[in-house]
């Protein structure tokens, strides 16, 4: 499928989409919104495909918030509504997906952006970012997940702050918090990105996604909920070739090769 507001390239098992709109910083429209739930239903239905990075083009942003000018434009609470909601939808696939998302924030991640990012597994900022929720500044919510994820990463406290506020942090404060996992010179952002999706593309596909889903269900349930889950996924997984496989190659000390069955 041909994207206007992505590019899209493949490393191996990796697929590196990259938003594109940089005179906006990557600002997200109604497009990239579209464009990004059909790229992830296209990169899901490729069974070639392992892991995901999402980064954005330029050196100045990752994304620098929803499309202010069509937030100025929105006609009626319906229509608010329904743009938050198209960004929830985005979120939720990246969240459901079978696939590892792994966010390399290379500049201002704001509002809509830093919403992206946290919907994705793993986030990486390169030392010159700066992230926050600036939504207050322009006398809105956050829309995108930001009042639901950010307290659920970093806590009550510091969602507050930055929600409230709208002020923004640069990548070690963010990193302080459990914003960020890694924080990189720029010049390394991508290539670590890439390593770190290589090394998990390497693994049993079966497990990444059920280690996924266990995550992401077991955030929203009570302790013993989750071990349910956990122990129901982990009597699947044993299962699977590619635990008879893993388990067999370490006993043969050899590496495992696993075909995702
Ligand atoms: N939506 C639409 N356009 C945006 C945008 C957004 N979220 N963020 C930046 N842009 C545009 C600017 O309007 C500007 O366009 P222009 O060149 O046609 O004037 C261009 O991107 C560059 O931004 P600019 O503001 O000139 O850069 P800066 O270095 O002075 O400031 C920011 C950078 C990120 C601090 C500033 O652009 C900003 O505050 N952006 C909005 C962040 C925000 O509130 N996001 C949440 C939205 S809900």
């Amino acid at each position: 499928m041909a994207y206007e507001t992505l590019l899209i390239e493949r490393d191996g098992p990796v697929a590196i989409i990259t938003i594109n709109r940089p005179k906006v910083l990557n600002a997200l429209n109604a497009s990239v919104l579209d464009e990004l739930s059909n790229a992830f239903d296209e990169l899901e239905a490729d069974r070639s495909v392992l892991a995901v990075v999402i980064t954005g083009a330029g050196d100045r942003a990752f994304v620098a918030g929803a499309d202010i000018g069509e937030l100025a434009a929105l006609a009626d609470g319906k229509a608010g509504e329904e743009k938050a909601r198209a960004g929830h939808h985005v979120t939720h696939k990246m969240e459901h997906s079978r696939l590892p998302v792994i966010m390399a924030i290379n500049g201002y991640a704001l509002g809509g952006g830093l919403e992206l990012a946290m919907a994705g597994d793993i986030r990486l900022a390169s030392a010159n970012a700066k992230l926050g929720q600036p939504e207050v500044n322009l006398g809105i919510v956050a829309g995108f997940g930001g009042s639901q994820r950010l307290p659920r990463l970093v806590g009550q406290g510091m969602a507050s702050y930055l929600l409230l506020s709208g002020e923004q942090i640069g990548a070690d404060e963010a990193k302080q918090c459990n914003l960020v996992e890694k924080v990189l010179p720029p010049d390394q952002l991508l290539s670590e990105a890439k390593r770190l999706a290589k090394v998990i593309a390497a693994k049993g596909p079966l497990a990444i996604a059920a280690t996924k889903r266990l995550i992401h269900k077991g955030l929203q349930t009570d302790l013993h909920s989750g071990l349910e889950l956990e122990a129901a996924e982990f009597g699947k997984i044993s299962q699977t070739a590619d635990a008879k496989e893993g388990t067999k190659a370490f006993l043969e000390k050899r590496p495992a090769q696993f075909e995702g069955r």
